[in-house]
């Protein structure tokens, strides 16, 4: 994935790209970099000729690189920086972006660097590129296919970047966003898009122009925002810009209008907490609320879309007959969560379906099939390539479940509710989930109301039941110390199992995800029924086995479960509710939530998981907010 920041303005926009690169962390964290026109003076000017590219790179975090940058004195009005996700080649420094090409010949690199480029995506045709610029004398430094692409800019360049970049990018095949500049144009920067976000900013006055990632990067920069689109280039100069599309056409600005974003910083304080994820955690009777805010009485408005063909919701609530939910990861979960409701309360058939494997297998698409994203980012490659996939198939009622407006998600769906969780900084996902919860709920209740199937009692039960939960939360947040207990006997494990039946699978499923993502520890969830037919043989005095266990219809065939493990000498740690009427014994360790909650149970049950697997990160010294080889938003497939 990567974030990728880039300037051309008349100040020094080194410490603005800096600060951008600590905002797009979330989209890799692996090594990061910036590189400069030192040409492109300060106040305006261009320096005499002979005075080029320079660049710092580090496979520290952001306030490493900070420090370098300060050290080399780096300084200029045109730059560009990056933050890695690496997909090609280790995290190493010669890896990291921003890429140079110095030209062909064995004896480049002793020659100043032509090219400076950043990238987001992945260059399927990397290979094939790399034999063909090899066989034309150039000499690569990393194992990037980004590498690639600042070569193949060098060998079309005859004068004009942006003319460059436009060849260049029709030899490039699978996703990208770029950004780059050429030593002899230091007031001028080219991006492309395909495939991975990429926007631009018009800066104060419109003198200075900012090309990035995402909207957030800029923040208290400018607010004034245009969304490329697919396959757009884009020119930027200082005091001037121009876009083409795809075909070549140069784009009006009605055609790629500015827009006023209201962006949040991100740099949210931490205040009293230690790390994001615990904030995070905390915030979710806040969240909550929030999300909640307004909301008088189910209405399918609620839902009205909000993106570039918008729809209204009542009309496609009547007309669907099914729901097809596409996410991924922890937004995957909340889908599978919601079938469980669709289904029982909507009376409404239900898939859920990973987006990376939907978007790639021949289904049998039905044209009255809602298509429900789930993503806190809105930006999630696999899901917008299956979101489109569903499109291309026919389903033009799309909906998304999401928690930024401004995303891509929610501009090409025809639906939205938009979650308001606020900006999630942690990787492993948790506001961002519960609040799915909330808008898949609310969801499940328009969808039953349009159906017939909602009378106002019910409608009113559950509103009820929803209003509480803020206070329900705080209530199961109170149980934090007796988590730190089990806590830290988890961090001396190396394998967990999870169990959940019914609407509580799911939440052992996100249980598991949540323990293995931040505290590296192997944990599975099984829904409890499956135990016998392969886990038990796992089962052994030191397999810690969580089960999440609400007084529920199954609740008795989730004690038989329990009992098959404690006769193999598991140990169980049992989440259990106000009625579940399980006791603490030899083997059986048992945290009782204050509530027993029915259908939201959910919403409560993971809030001890996500509690659990933050402390046992914490215990094991891990990095909570920033685990190993992830990233907050995968913009690669
Ligand atoms: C990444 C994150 C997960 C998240 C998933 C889907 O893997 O680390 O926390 O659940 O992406 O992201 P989305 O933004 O689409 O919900």
């Amino acid at each position: 994935m990567c974030g990728i920041v880039g300037a051309v303005s008349s100040r020094n926009i080194v410490p603005v790209l800096v600060q951008g690169l600590q905002r797009l962390e979330y989209r890799g964290y692996d090594s990061c970099g910036v590189a400069i026109h030192r040409a492109a003076v300060v106040g305006g000017a261009v320096a005499p000729a002979g005075v080029g590219l320079q660049r710092a790179r580090s496979t520290a975090r952001v306030a490493e690189l900070q420090t370098q940058v300060t050290q080399d004195q780096l300084a200029a009005g045109t730059g560009i920086a990056h933050t890695r996700w690496a997909t090609h080649g280790a995290p190493a420094v010669h890896n990291a972006h921003p890429h140079f090409s110095h030209g062909p010949g064995a004896d480049a690199a002793s020659r100043p660097a032509r090219v400076a480029l950043v990238h987001n995506g992945i260059i399927e045709n990397h290979d094939e590129l790399r034999a063909e610029l090899q066989a034309k004398g150039y000499v690569f430094d990393s194992q990037t296919d980004t590498e690639v692409i600042a070569h193949l800019v060098d060998a079309l360049y005859d004068g004009d970047i942006f003319q460059a970049v436009r060849t260049a990018r029709s030899r490039l095949h699978g996703a990208y966003a770029i950004a780059v500049f050429h030593k002899d144009e230091p007031q001028r920067m080219v991006g492309a898009r395909q495939g991975s976000p990429l926007i631009m900013g018009v800066g104060e006055g419109g003198g200075e122009h900012f090309l990035a990632s995402d909207a957030m990067a800029l923040a208290g920069v400018t607010d004034q925002i245009v969304y490329l689109a697919e396959g757009d280039v884009v020119d930027v100069q200082l005091g001037r810009y121009w876009i083409e599309d795809t075909n070549g056409q140069t784009l009006t600005p009605a055609q790629r209008p500015v827009k006023t974003v209201q962006a949040h910083s991100g740099a949210a304080e931490l205040g009293p907490y230690r790390h994001y994820m615990q904030k995070e955690i905390f915030e979710q009777p806040r969240a909550f609320g929030d999300t909640l805010e307004g909301i008088e009485g189910i209405a399918p408005e609620l839902f009205d879309g909000q993106g570039e063909q918008p729809a209204a919701a009542w009309r496609v609530f009547k007309e669907i007959d099914n729901v097809l939910i596409l996410a991924c990861g922890t937004s995957y979960y909340s889908g599978c969560t919601a079938k469980y409701w669709l289904e029982e309360i909507a009376g409404i058939p239900t898939q859920v379906e990973v987006a990376s494997e939907y978007r790639y297998r021949t289904s049998v698409p039905n044209p009255k099939t809602l298509v429900v994203t789930i993503s806190q980012s809105g930006e999630t490659a696999d899901t917008l390539a299956a979101l489109r996939h569903a499109q291309s198939l026919g389903m033009q009622h799309t909906l998304t479940i999401c928690n930024v407006a401004t995303s891509a998600m929610v501009r090409e769906c025809a639906l939205a509710y938009i979650t308001r969780a606020g900006v999630e900084i942690g990787v492993a996902s948790t506001k961002a989930f519960t609040t799915q919860l909330a808008g898949l709920f609310l969801l499940t209740l328009a969808l039953a109301q349009a159906k017939g199937r909602l009378s106002a009692d019910d409608e009113a039960r559950h509103l009820k039941a929803m209003r509480h939960l803020p206070v329900a939360l705080q209530a199961v947040l109170a149980l934090e110390p007796q988590l730190i207990q089990w806590a830290e006997q988890f961090a001396q494990k190396d394998n967990a199992l999870f169990l959940g039946r019914g609407l509580h699978y799911p939440i052992a499923l996100e249980g598991a995800l949540k323990l293995k993502e931040i505290s590296y520890i192997h944990a599975e969830a099984y829904p409890a029924g499956e135990l016998k037919h392969g886990p038990l043989a796992l089962v052994t005095s030191a397999m810690p086995v969580v089960v999440v266990a609400p007084n529920d219809a199954l609740l008795e065939k989730l004690k038989s479960n329990m009992q098959e493990v404690r006769a193999r000498g598991g140990v169980l740690y049992v989440l259990a509710d106000a009625d579940s009427h399980i006791s603490a014994s030899e083997g059986i360790h048992v945290i009782r939530l204050p509530e027993h909650y029915g259908t939201l149970s959910p919403i409560l049950h993971v809030v001890p998981l996500q509690l659990l697997a933050y402390h046992t990160a914490l215990a094991k010294g891990t990095d909570v907010d920033k685990p190993r080889n992830l990233a907050k938003s995968v913009t690669v497939e």
